[in-house]
């Protein structure tokens, strides 16, 4: 008989589809956001999961769900994953790598010109129709072209963020990150590695591009801000609690800093009430990654996964590597 997949969140009726083909599928057309007891609950008679990052996969879901073999997240980031727990219950975990890197990329960019130009808040006062006259510094914003780009985190999507800012837009770009890139890499982003001080320190812009694990937590608080520039901006299209979100609101609040553009909060969808309350900040729904081509790219990526590995043994593009997984 076919393996059982959940699919655990509405996704692409087509890709539903191409799963069904293979796998007797059991989709979530209600879109329920299951919590943890309703999702082991759903997940306990199932050899597969399409998840989409927001399903926490940890030990006690792993023991209460023993024929599990693979869970097949769509997105990049997998931090919703015990990734240890999986591979000692020799679970196999996917993510969506690349489909979405040039995507996210463009709207890192985007974030960082609407906050530098100041540009919903602008908006809103036109919406408002407060918009009476000209005035020398009305909504007078901070320079992008031939500023110092900063970015924390250089995988694939920091990378296309220096490329961005170096080719597009002349910008001196540093960064840092926990290794150095390859001299070839650094030359095509024109990017200098630098220490996280003088990263903090020299930035205009900061772009924060890296995974949420434990050592990331808090990698931007108040001690960070403090040693940005006063004219500087911040812009997280990571993970929420990279950011020490109160400490972020305060110095927004005091103009600590310029500014802030956030794609990602700590207890999203909740969004701390001081980010709510300064007009300094761009806020958007965690939408980075958010096409229709590359969502349907990264929902077909993910159930790649699932087929590549209930017809041939082997995932795609595996998080870790089980010693061995529950299909031989
Ligand atoms: C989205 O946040 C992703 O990790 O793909
Ligand atoms: C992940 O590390 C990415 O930047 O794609």
């Amino acid at each position: 008989s076919k393996p059982r997949i959940l699919i655990a969140r509405r996704i692409f009726p087509e890709v539903v589809q191409r799963l069904s083909q293979h796998f007797e599928v059991q989709a979530n057309d209600d879109d329920v956001q299951w919590n943890a007891q309703q999702l082991a609950a759903q997940l306990q008679d199932k050899d597969g999961v399409l998840t989409t990052g927001g399903q926490r996969i940890d030990a006690p879901l792993l023991a209460a769900c023993p024929r599990l073999k693979i869970v097949a997240n769509m997105a990049v980031g997998y931090n919703n994953f015990d990734v240890p727990a999986m591979t000692a219950a020799g679970v196999q975990g996917t993510n969506t790598p690349d489909v979405l890197t040039e995507t996210t990329a463009d709207f890192g960019f985007a974030l960082l010109m609407a906050t530098a130009r100041r540009m919903t808040e602008s908006e809103h006062y036109l919406r408002a129709g407060l918009w009476k006259n000209w005035s020398y510094d009305m909504f007078a914003g901070s320079e992008v072209h031939g500023s110092t780009l900063g970015i924390l985190g250089m995988g694939r999507i920091g990378q296309g963020i220096a490329r961005r800012g170096a080719h597009g837009f002349g910008m001196r770009v540093i960064y840092h990150n926990r290794s150095r890139l390859a001299a070839e890499l650094e030359a095509e982003c024109r990017a200098s590695y630098v220490d996280k001080d003088q990263l903090l320190a020299e930035a205009d812009h900061l772009v924060l591009v890296l995974p949420y694990t434990p050592e990331s937590h808090h990698a931007i608080g108040a001690a960070e801000l403090a040693r940005m520039k006063p004219t500087a901006t911040l812009i997280n299209i990571a993970r929420g609690g990279i950011v020490d979100d109160a400490a972020l609101a305060q110095a927004l609040a005091e103009r600590r800093i310029a500014a802030a553009g956030l794609d990602v909060f700590e207890s999203e969808p909740a969004v701390h009430p001081g980010l709510l309350q300064v007009p300094n900040v761009v806020l958007t729904p965690h939408i980075a990654s958010a096409t229709v081509p590359t969502r349907l790219a990264m929902a077909n990526l993910a159930a790649d996964n699932l087929i590549a590995f209930f017809t041939q043994g082997w995932a795609l593009t595996p998080v870790n590597t089980p010693a061995s997984t529950k299909f031989e």
